[in-house]
């Protein structure tokens, strides 16, 4: 399929409609054309060049750009992610209990910031029908690239109550998995934010290192945070989880702060998303990169437009970088062209 050619006819009819609508019908495309190749798509090319190549986590990426968390909450078109090039996918965020997530519309473009807000409040079918579709999916062995599940708390579970939540889901989804995020950073539930506190990341961790280290082979955990926690905090909360064991950390989610917009944001509410968030969350991954040092894995994501922002995003200290909002602008082929302009290197 010349994916450039139908993008370019598509583009302009699927940005008149609701921003959530066209994502459904590109999702259903996807979802097709997983299935109708039997699942059996693999990637090519240049997604496989050696020169992108790297380990981490005891794990093989083919290439270092990976599709962020959000835009496959149930896992459903993962055969065809990995034929547009990705070199890991994260599915998710999913929830222990399957919940509708907030009221439409809840997800908007503006295109004059390349940037998103969406408020879609996780979204997902929950972590047992989650499962069930990956166990499929592992059982024909359509995976070439790494999978990342992507984890957070159910709206109607109290705070108190947050770690048996991510437990619970973590006990359906971990073996299923090749890294797990603890996503503790979504603005759009409330109150998941505070726990970006040392107690509660610690809490959340040692709960799931439970039932983690009782299989052979524990999985490596990730916990994603926000742009917009004051500096002293983030590195607390880093800290905390690596010292719970965690091998890195995913920065960053969306911001909640819409300064410096072109476009009118009067009366929207939610996470911001795209070109505006680049600088604060490159920020912040190269001051967690300068002060936690070489050792944990840090996957950056935020604001990834370009192969030059690709790139900067890995100088300032990424292992592995992350894309959304770039993709819903760029397209399809979009993913072949950010991995063209990245720099080679001797596989690491
Ligand atoms: C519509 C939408 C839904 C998202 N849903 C999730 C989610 O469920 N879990 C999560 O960890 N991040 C979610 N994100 C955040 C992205 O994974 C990513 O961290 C953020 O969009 C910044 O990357 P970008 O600038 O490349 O879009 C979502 C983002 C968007 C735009």
């Amino acid at each position: 399929m010349d994916l450039s050619a139908w993008w370019r006819s598509a583009r302009p009819w699927l940005f008149r409609l609701d921003a959530e609508r066209a994502h459904e019908m590109t999702l259903g495309v996807l979802k097709r054309w997983s299935a109708l190749a039997g699942g059996q798509l693999g990637a090519g090319d240049v997604a496989r060049d050696s020169g992108l190549a790297r380990e981490r986590m005891g794990l093989r990426f083919p290439n270092p750009v990976g599709l962020a968390a959000g835009l496959d909450k149930n896992a459903e078109a993962v055969p065809a992610w990995q034929a547009l090039g990705f070199g890991f996918i994260e599915v998710g965020t999913v929830t222990a209990l399957a919940q509708p997530g907030n009221p439409r519309p809840r997800l908007f473009r503006l295109p004059d910031d390349g940037a998103l807000v969406n408020r879609m409040g996780f979204n997902n079918a929950g972590a047992e029908a989650v499962a069930r579709r990956l166990r499929r999916l592992r059982e024909r062995s359509v995976l070439q690239v790494p999978l990342g599940v992507n984890i957070g708390k159910s709206k109607v579970t109290p705070a108190e109550r947050a770690a048996q939540d991510y437990r619970r889901s973590f006990e359906w989804l971990g073996e299923l998995a090749d890294y797990v995020v603890v996503n503790i950073s979504s603005p759009n539930t409330p109150g998941l934010r505070d726990l970006q506190r040392v107690d509660e990341v610690r809490r959340i961790l040692t709960a799931i290192q439970g039932p983690n280290q009782r299989f052979r082979q524990p999985r490596p955990l990730l916990v994603k945070l926000a742009p917009d926690l004051a500096e002293e905090d983030a590195i607390e909360c880093a800290r905390a989880a690596l010292d719970g064991g965690c091998a890195g950390l995913i920065l960053t989610n969306t911001t909640i702060d819409f300064s410096g917009l072109r476009s009118p944001t009067a009366g929207l509410s939610g996470g911001l998303s795209g070109r505006p968030l680049f600088a604060r969350s490159t920020a912040m991954l190269a001051r967690l990169r300068e002060t936690l040092g070489p050792e944990p894995v840090l996957i950056g994501v935020g604001g990834i437009m370009t192969p030059e922002d690709a790139a900067a995003k890995l100088a300032a200290g990424a292992d592995l970088i992350q894309v959304y909002s770039g993709l819903i602008y760029g397209g399809p082929g979009w993913v072949r062209e950010l991995l063209h302009g990245l720099p080679r290197t001797a596989a690491r």
